[in-house]
């Protein structure tokens, strides 16, 4: 099989100083936070190969500045606002918090009561945003509104064959989400260390590695396999300006990489959550009722409970998404000192210990 998007790594340093490296990691004198350059930085016009992946109740317009301010892509979550109004208001709080790029998520669930997707799709289009990270459902239908407007679209898949339809329909880049992934890593269960050399295998159009990205490491090893970036939803949360409830970061910093659970796979719209009393009832149920299970069984663990844990920290209130990368979380750093270390890390991972093991 030709593979189009293997060959070598199209990522080149351009040097840029004033990122320092974070207390507590040294990379030595020249351990600058340097600039990348690659198909996603000249794609969304960002000085680092980092998104912020949309998350209910999460991506609010702070979190989205505070990400795009530190160089990377911030993502506002558009079905977290309950009207298309609401969204613009939202995307207007945004654009007076930053004058770099951001974008918004569109989420399209598997529900019969759609949500008002044309409204939401107008409000971006009228709001000026030129980035749409659309995730769930095909996102067809709305393309080409999104694309006579100048707009980027990023889709979110979990699948190689998902991701070439993404490409065949024209969007301009995929987020390729793996097992690890928080949040609903699809029904194939095939984790990034496969998944992403199999998406460069098969695309043509530039692809973000999610699912699992924490640090330099995840994002060096992303660029090895072939992702020209990364996504991270959890370790967005633990930072200083993710607005969500003190609880919900301690629950992340106390979790390790044992404790997340899959749920809602017998209706085929699996969950990677974190474990809590809640997400114990409901894979008792699911244990119990087996695939004869309806949403209806457990609406009370999963219905309406993301305000309850994100805004108040009601943290057994019900089942939230949360990947195994919480293993790999261990502080609460602002957005620029976490893009920051990532990008020094990277540096020196790339200049330093592989570059090292080259035999001259
Ligand atoms: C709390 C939470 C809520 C999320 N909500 C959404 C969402 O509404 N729409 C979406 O496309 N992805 C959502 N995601 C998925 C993330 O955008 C991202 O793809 C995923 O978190 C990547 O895996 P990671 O958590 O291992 O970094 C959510 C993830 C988390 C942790």
């Amino acid at each position: 099989m030709p593979c189009r998007n293997s060959g070598r790594l199209r990522t080149e340093f351009r040097e840029n100083a004033h990122v320092s490296a974070t207390p507590g990691m040294d990379f030595g004198e020249n351990s600058k936070g340097d600039l990348m350059k690659t198909r996603i930085t000249d794609l969304f016009h960002i000085e680092h190969p980092i998104i912020q992946g949309g998350m209910h109740y999460v991506g609010f317009a702070e979190l989205a500045a505070a990400v795009s301010n530190a160089g990377g892509l911030g993502i506002i979550t558009g079905l977290t606002q309950k009207t298309p109004e609401l969204l613009a208001k939202e995307i207007e709080r945004c654009h007076k918090m930053t004058d770099k790029p951001f974008g918004v998520n569109l989420t399209f669930l598997p529900t019969v009561m759609a949500p008002d997707y044309p409204g939401y799709v107008s409000a971006i289009i009228d709001s000026g945003v030129k980035i749409v990270e659309t995730a769930g459902r095909n996102p067809e239908q709305y393309l080409p509104k999104l694309k006579d407007a100048g707009i980027k679209v990023i889709h979110k898949c979990t699948s190689v064959r998902h991701a070439l339809k993404a490409e065949s329909i024209g969007c301009d880049a995929v987020s390729v989400d793996g097992f690890e992934c928080g949040g609903h890593p699809g029904e194939d269960d095939i984790p990034n260390m496969i998944l992403l050399p199999r998406a460069a295998e098969e695309l043509t159009i530039p692809f973000v590695a999610s699912g699992g990205m924490a640090d330099g490491r995840s994002l060096v090893a992303a660029l090895a396999l072939g992702a020209d970036g990364i996504n991270m939803g959890t370790r967005f949360i633990a930072t200083q300006e993710a607005p969500v409830h003190e609880n919900v970061k301690q629950a992340i910093l106390n979790a390790t990489e044992l404790d997340t659970r899959l749920i809602m796979r017998p209706l085929k719209n699996t969950e990677r959550v974190l474990n809590n009393p809640a997400v114990e009832r409901l894979r008792e149920k699911e244990a119990l009722l087996g695939n004869n299970i309806q949403f209806e069984d457990i609406i009370e663990e999963v219905a309406g409970v993301y305000p309850k844990i994100m805004t108040q920290g009601d943290m057994d209130a019900g089942a939230w998404s949360c990947g195994m990368v919480a293993g790999l979380i261990h502080d609460i750093p602002t957005c620029k000192d976490l893009i920051s270390r990532i990008m020094a890390e990277a540096k020196s991972l790339i200049e330093e210990r592989l570059t090292g093991f080259l035999d001259e």
